[in-house]
């Protein structure tokens, strides 16, 4: 290629938007480094523009719509016509990653989709290209600012999910409509596309269980607190028994841990290897301008040499029951027997307990605790018989806690 570099854009929202104003702000010094200068020669909205014309005229094209249709169409079209595509969209990636990457080897071009997970964090790059030469053992961390925010604000003000949620969305940290966020399915397309790059594996959103965080009341996070715990909406991907497990779940951590000061709308990641231990990246996860700079760092990655190679290997199997610890919020008569009661199920079914708080007394009677690691499975048949016992007062609530402390 030579001469400017020509990028169709299609969607000019909140990212497209910055990314117009930084290819204009920063072609310059994109110019230096890469040899080219970029130049934005089309744009497609919902009611502007023409895509064939655009993607005629276009040497990169650049999906910034979101969702999947129209978006899978225009990026396969713009493989096939052998130009190279920068997305930042995830659903698009985790439920047609297969096809595209088979496009994208086929026209001999580059599919770069840094923005996709953890906005300005350059997690993609370090595990694709940094880390290529190490086997990575597991893939974890906060890849959801909107959750994350909501569950900084519920421990810090007490408040309820519900009123946060509000005050997120006059922020503008949370959508209108919220659901893939605080449901965890945003979170779950992004664990399963660092699952597919960090383990050269098919990985695709149904692979992945997830839950998310409407169900966090704020007394859970107070008591967690006395234990010395933060909450989070964690996504794991890791190599477990040949297999891979990928899930994404709210889940409480030790003070000591890495993840445990990444507070409001913030993503961290951390990657795990033998050879290299553990290396934690954090920054800003959305947002325009953060976005955007993400997006441009892949047409400078396009201009400036080869692709990264998507090795996909065998389809590894998806290992759900996997061991957990867990915290446990037991709304309980106040009588005699009642720890005994509960020692004994939780005895029974292999679990054993870290710690336990009591609280409360009559009708405001609680035992809060932590349990070691035990079979997710065997945890949940003891949850079962416990919200069976006649003197518990509501249904127990059960949150997983990461035991390890790091010190
Ligand atoms: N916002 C963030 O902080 C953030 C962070 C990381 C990744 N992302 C990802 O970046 C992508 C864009 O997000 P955004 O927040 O910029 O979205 P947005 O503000 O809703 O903008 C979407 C753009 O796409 C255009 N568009 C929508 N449907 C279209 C169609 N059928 N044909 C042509 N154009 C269409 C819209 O056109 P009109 O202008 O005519 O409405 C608009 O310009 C998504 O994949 C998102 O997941 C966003």
């Amino acid at each position: 290629m030579t001469g400017p570099a020509r990028i169709g854009l299609l969607g000019k929202g909140t990212v497209g938007s910055a990314f117009h104003d930084l290819v204009a702000e920063r072609a310059g010094a994109v110019a230096e480094v890469s040899g080219r200068r970029p130049e934005i020669t089309g744009v497609l909205r919902r009611s502007d523009g023409d895509f064939e014309e655009i993607l005629a005229g276009a040497d990169i094209v650049v999906e910034l719509i979101g969702g999947t249709d129209p978006a899978r169409d225009y990026v396969l079209r713009a493989l096939e016509a052998g130009k190279h595509v920068v997305t930042a969209n995830k659903q698009l990636v985790a439920q047609h990653g297969d096809e595209l990457f088979e496009a994208a080897r086929a026209g001999g071009v580059q599919l770069r989709f840094e923005a996709a997970v953890a906005g300005a964090v350059p997690v993609i790059r370090v595990i694709q290209e940094s880390l290529a030469a190490t086997e990575l053992t597991k893939v974890f961390g906060i890849v959801n600012g909107t959750t994350n925010f909501i569950l900084t604000e519920m421990a810090k003000t007490g408040a309820s999910f519900e009123e946060v949620l509000v005050r997120a969305q006059e922020l503008g940290y949370a959508e209108a409509d919220p659901t893939d966020d605080v449901g965890g399915a945003d979170a779950a397309a992004k664990m399963a596309i660092l699952a597919r790059l960090a383990f050269g594996t098919p990985v695709g959103l149904a692979d992945v269980s997830y839950e998310g965080i409407t169900d966090i009341q704020p007394d859970d996070l107070a008591y967690a607190k006395e234990l010395g715990l933060s909450l989070k909406l964690l996504g794991v991907a890791e190599r477990r028994r040949g297999g891979i497990s990928v899930r994404v779940f709210p889940c409480f951590l030790y003070g000591g841990h890495p993840l445990a000061p990444i507070e409001g709308p913030f993503n961290a990641v951390m990657v795990e290897s033998p050879a290299i231990t553990e290396i934690t990246m954090s920054g800003p996860g959305a947002g325009g301008a953060a976005t955007a700079t993400a997006v441009l760092g892949d047409v400078v990655s396009i201009l400036s040499g080869e692709a990264p190679v998507h090795v996909t290997g065998e389809r590894l199997e998806v290992v759900r029951d996997v061991a957990s610890s867990f915290y446990l919020h037991l709304e309980v008569a106040d009588r005699p027997g009642v720890l005994a009661a509960v020692a004994d199920v939780l005895g029974r079914n292999g679990i054993s307990v870290r710690s336990v708080v009591q609280r409360g007394t009559g009708h405001d009677a609680r035992l809060v605790m932590v349990m070691h690691q035990t079979p997710e499975d065997a945890f949940y048949t003891a949850l079962e018989e416990l919200a069976k016992l006649d003197f518990m007062r509501a249904t127990p609530r059960a949150i997983r806690v990461i035991e390890e402390e790091f010190n």
